[in-house]
């Protein structure tokens, strides 16, 4: 019986699957972990990926949790395989539930697909999405730069978001997409400004297609509907996104740790 749900990301953008969680199963217990003191990810290598993920899951681990959810593309493109391998509890990623319902909704049969560069090199999205449907194109882009602007708090109506996502997204142009796979969970914060860029393209949510995903897994759970945050480091973005999507929470309540406890 499932109680205590672990979710880490590298640093906020878990946050973003952890609100469809939290809104799917409101019973068991969670833990957060933000790997503020090392984000991004999504520049470092698969052996230091792998690395950084292994440190996240013992924390978890040692937080008594009974599964754990990578609420982070890039973790769950590059290490899924290398931590379900390490350990015994039930891991779930990202990616198949996004190009599961990417496949299902798209009528042209073309895909965009933006994440870190760690996960567009590794080429899971694009490697699940045709395992759903052989025939679909799928054109995938690399956006580094978005996380850093969401860590840092630039709002997605800020000039330089448009600027910068503008240019990212030029790569859809003419490429007759209809659906876009925010691979990247920081990038559902940005959902408005992937919005005004794109038109009638429809935005797969990475958080909301696993939550919907795990109610197998997750809907008999118990315990008490308590959410617990950890970060590596403090960050005022990430207190203030916390404060948005769980205003009952006492800011002061997220916890700074490192990851050797
Ligand atoms: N939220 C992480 C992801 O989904 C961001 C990765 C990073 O830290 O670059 O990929």
């Amino acid at each position: 019986m499932i109680e205590r749900i672990g979710v880490f990301d590298s640093g906020m953008g878990g946050l973003t699957v952890l609100r469809q969680l939290r809104a799917a199963f409101p019973r068991p217990d969670m833990v957060y972990l933000g790997d503020t003191a090392r984000v991004p990810y999504g520049g470092r290598s698969p052996e230091t990926i792998n690395r950084y993920a292994r440190e996240d899951v013992e924390f978890l681990l040692h937080r008594r949790v009974d599964a754990v959810v990578v609420a982070c593309g890039t973790v769950s493109s590059n290490s899924l395989d290398y931590l379900r391998q390490r350990f015994d509890v039930p891991i779930f990623g990202v990616i198949d539930s996004a190009a599961r319902r990417a496949a299902a909704l798209t009528k042209t049969g073309s895909v965009g697909v933006i994440g870190t560069a760690a996960t567009i090199r590794s080429g899971a999205f694009e490697r699940s999405l045709r395992r759903e449907r052989e025939d679909l194109q799928v054109i995938s882009r690399a956006c580094p730069l978005i996380v850093p602007l969401v860590e840092n708090a630039v709002a997605p109506d800020d000039p330089v978001a448009g600027i910068i996502c503008g240019r990212y997204l030029s790569a859809f142009a003419g490429k007759d997409i209809d659906t876009l796979i925010m691979g990247c969970t920081h990038y559902p914060v940005y959902r408005a400004a992937f919005a005004r860029l794109l038109p009638g393209v429809t935005l797969v949510d990475p958080g909301e297609a696993l939550a919907q995903d795990l109610g197998p897994a997750f809907s008999g759970a118990a315990g008490e509907g308590r959410t617990e945050y950890f970060v590596t480091e403090h960050s005022a973005a990430f207190t203030e996104l916390v404060r948005v999507m769980d205003p009952e929470l006492d800011a002061d309540s997220i916890q700074v740790t490192g990851l050797d406890t």
